[in-house]
This record gives structure tokens, C-alpha cells and sequence, in this order.
């Protein structure tokens, strides 16, 4: 989502005439997009900004703005400390360019956030989001041939730990015309993947007179529009609705990935509980038989809270059972972070000491490990097809002349796959056979 924001924002800026710089050196204006879901995201925030407000000592006309879910949770506080110009929530960014040249104009703090929210109703606030989304998400290429759409927006769940609903606002699921028609520009534009976007994206639901849309027809739209050829779509949240008709796009569509991120985030029916997820981890796992039954070579990701408070030892368990059950491609693990003014937060003390919160993290990722590993060791000598993103991190580094740089891609079921290769594949796809692989890599050959 945040990747998303950054580039609808950046391609509104450049239409007003600005440049892109990468260096806080050269930049007239600094905008740092925020995510809060944990602290340590927000921390780091802090600390970008302890660092501009030395840099402003000298340069008192930069303009620093915050933007995204952090400036929507904290709202005009970040204005206290005079280092930030402009606070801008994810609901305003379309004010965003109005907001920058007003502050390079007029050098006065422009809080976009809380007063405006309580002004503007819901609605219109969506309309002027859509056509944003509309304008400006045509031509977002962070990673070369690849684009995000969003499905929806906000979430309606409230897990009792998580802070998005707070910051992003009640679901809206965007009309599936607007959808298509950005996804057919993607296209028209060389993108051939798209990933929707939504926090429960598989809840997506458009009523149209007497008819409903949901994923499942949004993702048989979308495979018709030609020269997209893999579509994903993230986050799925773990429920009946929908769950067979999206399952059997995926398997009736070559386009659509076999690729499913849900989230379990526990194996303990009481945590799970005290979580607000609406569901059991055996019922889970039936949910996981299900989608193995209806696409056999499906790739299965997903997320883990450890920590969360009141886990025992006896919880922590359960949730190496499940991960052991799930047999997840892999899983990201992170430590319960309480979020101000979550309920989990409000009501519940975080009762799980840091050390056994990174103990349970270790054991947990040991496991998840093991699964990987073999899971990545069944590619050995098979050929498989990868979507080219560009160089890897190690070639970035250690160029070596006249040789195939280190390319990095990713196959359908998302397996990163690390090769040598000319750079002028970053966008295509190509073949490459697996000779090596580790955990959470496949290393190969171009066939
Ligand atoms: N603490 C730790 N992890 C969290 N997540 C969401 N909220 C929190 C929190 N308060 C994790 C969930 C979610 C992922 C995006 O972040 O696992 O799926
Ligand atoms: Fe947060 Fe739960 Fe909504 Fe996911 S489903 S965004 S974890 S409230």
C-alpha cells in the first residue's frame, strides 16, 4: 500500500512540474510516507526527522513533510518540534500537491489531517481518492513491468492489535470499471503484472444494481485485458466468503497466480480469539486443504504475531503446530507491537517480556526454515518461469565487467529466483533452470 502511495504521489508531484531526488542534498522538499503498524517503523520515522531538524539549522527554507499513516495517528503533534512543514494522512493525499507549493509559497505548516477529515464527508473524500487512482496510477513502475492497483481501500476487521483501521479508515471497494480500465492503461504502458491491493482484498464487493462483484469476477476482468499476463492479489484474510469462486479463477486462469498470502498470525484458538480473527487454526488449516484440493501447485504464504498478550508457552506451541500443519512457502514472523489506541492496547497489558518474545521468533523462524528448505529443494533441476525485476542487490554492489550481472525475478507462486543474466531483461520473463537453492531462494541458469 505504501509503495502504491508513493508512487501515485510522486507521479502527481512530477506532473506539477517537480523532479525527483534522491538526495536530501539537492531536494527543495523531503517527504518521508509513513507506515505505523509496528513502532519500530514509527521509531525510525523519528529518527529521519531528528536528523532533518539538524539539517534545517542550516537550511531553515526545507520544506519536510509527513505523509501516510503516521501523520494520520499523530496528526498536527508532528507539527510541535518545528522540523515538519506539512502532515498529510493517506485519505488527503490527493491534496498533497496543493499542500507542497503552498508550503514552499507561504513557509506555513499545513496539517492536512484531523481538521479537514472532521469537515469532508466520507464520500467525497472517495471520490476525490478515486480519481487520483485513476489519474495518476497509470504509470507506477518501481519495479520494471510490474504495478500495483488497489482493490479497495481501509478495513473493516479491527483485529484488536492492528492500527489500520484507525489510519486508513471502513472499507471502500473501488467500481470495477475504474479498476479495469487503469489495468488495460498498465497494460497499454508495458505493465504485465498487477498485484490488487486490499487489506482483506478477497472481501472485495461492488454492488451494481442487482449484481455483485467481487474478486473472483474483478480477477476474470482483469485476465481478459491483453498483454497482462500475472495477476496476484494481497492480503487475503482467512474466510468463507468468496473463498471457492476465487480459487477456482485461480485455477481456470493461467494469468492468475497460484499464489495465496493469508495470514493465520497464531495457533492458539484463545489468542486467535483475543485477536478478533473470526476463525479456529483447525478450521484454518481446513481452509488451506481447500485451496491445495482446488490448485494443486498453489504457493502458500503468511504472517505470524508472536508475543500478543497472555501467550503461554502452551499458545506458542499451537503456533509451531500450525506453522508445522500450514507448510507455508514461507511466513513473516513479527513481535506484538501494541499500537495506541487499539483495543488490544486500551485493554490489555503486553504481558510477554522481550527476550521470550525474540525466543519464540527464533524457534518459529527455525521451523518455518526447515519448511522452506525443503520446499525450495523440490525446484532442484526443474525449469521455471520468472518475471526479471532487475540486478540483485549483490550485483548493485560488486559489478563485475564484461559479464552477466546478478539478476533477481520472481516465479509465479512469488519464489525469488537469483541468476546471471543481461540487464535488459528487467521487465520480461524468462526461463531459468534451478541448480541451488536455500530457504527463501532458488539459484539457477538461464535456459
Ligand atoms: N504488532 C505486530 N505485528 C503486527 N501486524 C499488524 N499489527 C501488528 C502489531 N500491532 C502484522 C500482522 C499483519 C502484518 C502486515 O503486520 O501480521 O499481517
Ligand atoms: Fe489489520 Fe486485521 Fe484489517 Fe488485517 S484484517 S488490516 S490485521 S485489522
Amino acid at each position: 500500500m505504501n509503495k502504491l502511495d508513493t508512487a501515485l504521489v510522486t507521479a502527481a508531484l512530477k506532473e506539477a512540474g517537480f523532479g525527483l531526488t534522491e538526495s536530501v542534498k539537492e531536494a527543495d522538499v523531503v517527504l518521508i510516507n509513513t507506515c505505523s503498524v509496528r513502532e519500530h517503523a514509527e521509531q525510525r520515522v523519528l529518527s529521519h526527522l531528528g536528523h532533518l531538524k539538524h539539517i534545517k539549522k542550516s537550511r531553515p527554507d526545507l520544506v519536510v513533510g509527513v505523509i501516510g499513516c503516521m501523520a494520520q495517528r499523530l496528526g498536527d503533534r508532528l507539527l510541535e518540534d518545528n522540523t515538519v512543514d506539512i502532515v498529510c494522512g493517506p485519505a488527503q493525499l490527493p491534496e498533497l500537491t496543493q499542500l507542497v507549493t503552498k508550503a514552499l509559497q507561504e513557509r506555513k505548516k499545513s496539517p492536512a489531517v484531523t481538521e479537514k477529515i472532521r469537515q469532508r464527508t466520507a464520500e467525497e473524500h472517495s471520490q476525490a481518492l478515486e480519481e487520483f487512482e485513476s489519474v495518476y496510477g497509470i504509470e507506477n513502475r518501481q519495479i520494471p513491468g510490474q504495478a500495483f492497483v488497489r482493490a479497495m481501500r481501509g478495513c473493516n476487521n479491527f483485529c484488536t492489535y492492528c492500527v489500520v483501521p484507525y489510519v486508513r479508515g471502513r472499507e471502500v471497494s473501488r467500481p470495477p470499471e475504474a479498476i479495469v480500465e487503469q489495468i488495460r492503461k498498465l497494460a497499454h504502458h508495458g505493465i504485465k503484472q498487477v498485484t490488487l491491493l486490499g487489506q482483506r482484498v478477497n472481501a472485495y464487493k461492488y454492488k451494481h444494481s442487482d449484481t455483485v462483484w467481487s474478486l473472483a469476477d474483478l480477477l476474470g476482468a482483469a485476465s481478459d485485458v491483453e498483454g497482462i499476463e500475472w495477476l496476484r492479489f494481497v492480503t487475503s484474510y482467512p474466510s468463507e466468503e468468496f473463498f471457492d469462486e476465487i480459487l477456482q479463477v485461480m485455477a481456470a486462469s493461467p494469468k492468475v497466480c497460484n499464489y495465496l498470502h493469508m495470514p493465520a498470525q497464531n495457533g492458539s484458538d484463545k489468542i486467535l480469539r483475543a485477536m478478533n480473527r473470526h476463525y479456529s487454526s483447525g478450521w484454518y488449516l481446513e481452509l488451506l486443504d481447500r485451496a491445495r484440493a482446488a490448485v494443486p501447485d498453489i504457493a502458500i504464504a503468511g504472517d505470524f504475531i508472536i508475543g500478543f498478550p497472555g501467550e503461554t508457552d502452551e499458545d506458542f506451541e499451537a503456533t509451531v503446530q500450525l506453522a508445522k500443519h500450514a507448510r507455508y512457502k514461507n511466513a513473516f514472523i513479527f513481535k506484538y507491537s501494541p499500537r495506541p489506541g487499539t483495543t488490544a492496547d486500551n485493554r490489555l497489558q503486553d504481558t510477554v517480556p522481550a527476550e521470550v518474545k525474540q525466543r519464540r521468533n527464533t524457534e518459529l523462524l527455525a521451523v518455518q526454515e526447515e519448511i522452506s528448505d525443503e520446499l525450495s529443494r523440490a525446484f532442484l533441476g526443474k525449469e521455471v518461469k520468472v518475471l526479471v525485476e532487475g540486478l540483485s542487490k549483490k550485483s548493485q554492489v560488486n559489478m563485475e565487467a564484461g559479464r552477466n550481472p546478478q539478476l533477481v525475478g520472481r516465479t509465479a507462486g512469488d519464489w525469488i529466483v537469483v541468476f546471471n543474466g543481461p540487464e535488459s531483461l528487467a521487465g520480461r520473463f524468462t526461463e531459468v533452470r534451478i541448480s541451488n537453492s536455500s530457504p527463501f531462494t532458488l539459484f539457477g541458469e538461464l535456459t
